[in-house]
């Protein structure tokens, strides 16, 4: 089977640095230290409240990364602009909530379909992968699709979640496979994230046609007990 590659997703570098108001922990330091240590690409989200990654992270990182940034973005006439204008190689549109702690669920492909279908056409012309980021379900993947997403991401924080408390997950990897296996017949290359640990990670990376991870949360806080290049690593060897 083809390796999967993995995308390193460094925004809790800057929420660290941010509850202190500090300039460290460096965002771009984690970056640089990404594709030194195997990272395939790196990834920030740019939230709307700039809680964790910032526009001035985005442009250094941008500047000095020789792996492709995936830039995650919300649906909004001002992530557009901001992509439009950094062209970032892989772009992933994500749902977005003020008062979320994380990005909760995929995105509702069909509240604004009309929009995400331009947004696609402009920001796929200025040179960027698009990805949507959604849940595993058949209905999203078809519009995905029809809206000429180049991939789409699976939100795997529901099977993750039973996977860590030990709960019976069987038919949501069930439900996974038969998205994925839709998703790749219609020509989508098919991304996973969100909640994904060691020992999500191996399990959910026997599913055949998943070609990238995006994983962070767990990433950067197991860098803190045993370093950025054991997780990563480890992560590589996993999946
Ligand atoms: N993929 C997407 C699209 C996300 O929005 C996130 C969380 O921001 C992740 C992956 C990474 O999730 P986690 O931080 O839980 O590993």
């Amino acid at each position: 089977m083809p390796k999967i590659r993995l995308g390193v997703n460094i925004d809790h570098v800057a929420t660290v640095r941010n509850a202190r108001g500090e300039i460290y922990p460096s965002p771009l330091r984690a970056a640089l230290l990404s594709e030194k240590y195997g990272a395939d690409s790196v990834t920030i989200h740019l939230r709307e409240d700039r809680r964790h990654i910032n526009e001035f992270d985005l442009k250094e990182i941008q500047s000095k990364l020789k792996i492709p940034l995936n830039l995650e973005i919300a649906a909004t006439n001002e992530m557009l602009k901001i992509a439009l204008k950094q062209k970032p190689l892989f772009i992933c549109i994500v749902p977005e909530k003020r008062k979320e702690v994380t990005t909760e669920g995929g995105l509702n492909l069909n509240y604004n379909k009309i929009f995400l279908k331009k947004m696609i056409k402009k920001l796929k012309k200025n040179g960027s992968r698009i990805s949507l980021f959604i849940e595993p379900n058949l209905k999203d993947i078809s519009t995905a699709k029809e809206i000429n997403a180049d991939c789409i991401e699976i939100h795997t924080g529901k099977i993750c979640n039973l996977i860590n408390k030990k709960k019976f997950y069987e038919n949501e990897i069930k439900k996974i496979k038969k998205a994925v296996c839709f998703a790749s017949s219609l020509g989508l290359e098919v991304h996973a994230g969100h909640g994904l640990t060691f020992k999500s990670a191996g399990i959910i990376s026997k599913i055949k046609h998943i070609s990238e991870f995006n994983i962070g949360h767990f990433l950067v806080g197991e860098s803190i007990f045993i370093g950025l290049k054991n997780t990563i690593k480890k992560f590589k060897k996993i999946i």
